[in-house]
């Protein structure tokens, strides 16, 4: 049962036993807690917020993201939600194949979806990506200061993937607006299904218009792709299409958003990179190493031993990717952000058969942003340090970064 106010304000006595993925402190540097737990608890476990299972240690969350189908993709949210939120419209094979199936739903769909994210594809967004982020960056300049997060990154990915999707330019706005509460409302949210059902809505009309109007666009190829010889379901194109949205633009918005902050409070490094944009490849993969946004859920389909810990049928496992992300058993110095790391076997995208399909576009999105910046601010720096933010949960990141130029 969740219960928030109590969760959210009651202070953690052992983060082994009673950890709080949504505390303050903790989202704004988990590093220390990860570091504690993977020691001494390797698979820590609270009550809080419905009760969760997390691992820590890179070796685990690899294997626990193989465990397929004992723990079940039906909901990837990290919290379970409210019992009467719990419907087939937000989670199970209506919700957002393929994260939100298992197999063997999410095997055709993941098949069906993949064509469109090859690195060709992913290129191919190089020039209007570019052209959104020199516009934004126009519409800043001259002012000398920007919120990097609110007017930058924010704008960037949301743009990017309804243009790849072929969302019409006026009903963009309203769109994200209503993805961006489905990301923001958390528990609290009754509203969840409603705007859920508005985005769902939404893809169902565009979805009729692509059968009789086809054009070149991501909308009308998933519309006509055949699996065994049959069209996909339109409910399941829908929620294929929705979850382009919900997967990939804050995840990508809160690498470009922690990217900027890092380069604004480490001048060391932003110096180092604006004199030498070689670093780029490698500092692109450092940064999703030790920014990684992503933690994701599975749920137990039945009782699992695993080294020592017994998951019950029902039970939520969170897949902490960014924590195996700074395993010291697998990253020299992880605690270290090294712009030239040459050994980065980092799992920020996941693993095994949920590996994200939009890595190739994330990182040009993100390669494209941050060169963009630096291109035309070389210099900048936090201006208000202690009115950073960060968000966490399921995705974590940076919401406010005021940085001022020059
Ligand atoms: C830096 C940006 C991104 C990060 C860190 C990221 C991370 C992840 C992770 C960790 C997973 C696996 C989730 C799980 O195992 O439950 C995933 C899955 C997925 N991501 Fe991404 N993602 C990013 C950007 C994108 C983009 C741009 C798109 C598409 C527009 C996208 C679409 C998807 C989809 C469709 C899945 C589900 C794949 C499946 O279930 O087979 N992601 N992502």
């Amino acid at each position: 049962m969740i219960d928030s106010n109590q969760d959210a304000f009651r202070p953690v006595s052992d983060p082994a036993i009673d950890y709080n993925i949504l505390d303050g402190a903790y989202i704004e540097n988990p590093l220390p807690t990860w570091d504690d737990l993977r020691r001494r608890c390797p698979i820590a476990h609270t009550e809080r917020w419905g009760g969760s299972w997390l691992p820590t240690r890179y070796e685990d969350v690899q294997a626990l993201a193989k465990m397929v189908p004992a723990l079940s993709s039906r909901s990837s949210l990290v919290f379970d939600l409210p019992e009467e939120l719990d419907s087939d419209l937000v989670t199970g094979p209506k919700g957002a194949a393929p994260l939100s199936s298992d197999p063997p739903e999410q095997t055709w769909t993941r098949k069906a979806l993949l064509p469109h994210f090859t690195p060709k594809m992913a290129e191919a967004q190089r020039p209007f990506t570019t052209t959104v982020c020199a516009d934004l960056i126009d519409s800043f300049i001259d002012d000398g200061r920007c919120d990097a997060a609110s007017q930058y990154s924010e704008q960037i990915t949301p743009k990017v993937i309804t243009h790849m999707l072929g969302v019409n330019k006026d009903a963009t706005h309203e769109l994200i607006e209503w993805v961006k509460m489905i990301l923001n409302l958390g528990l609290e949210g009754t509203e969840w299904t409603e705007y859920w059902s508005l985005i769902r809505d939404f893809f169902a009309s565009e979805i009729q218009d692509r059968r009789f109007n086809p054009q070149d666009d991501l909308i009308s190829k998933l519309t006509h792709t055949e699996v065994g010889g049959e069209a996909i379901p339109e409910e399941v194109v829908v929620g294929m299409c929705a979850l382009q949205l919900v997967a990939g633009i804050d995840t990508t918005w809160s690498v470009i958003s922690s990217a900027i902050w890092h380069f604004a409070a480490h001048p060391e490094d932003q110096q180092r990179i604006a004199a030498d944009p070689s670093l780029w490849p490698t500092a692109i993969e450092e940064l999703l190493r030790f920014y990684s946004p992503v933690t994701s859920g599975r749920n137990a389909t039945r009782t699992i031993e695993y080294n020592e810990v017994t998951f019950q049928s029902g039970d939520k496992v969170l897949l902490n990717f960014p924590a195996a992300n700074h395993d010291p058993e697998v990253f020299e110095n992880p605690q270290i952000f090294m712009l030239d790391r040459k050994e980065n076997r980092h799992i920020a995208f996941g693993v095994g058969i949920h590996r994200c399909t939009g890595a190739n576009l994330a990182r040009v999105e993100i390669e494209v942003a941050l060169k963009t910046w630096f291109e035309r601010i070389p210099r900048f720096s936090l201006e208000h340090p202690d009115a950073v933010c960060w968000a966490g949960g399921g995705t974590r990141g940076p919401t406010r970064v005021p940085v001022i130029f020059g």
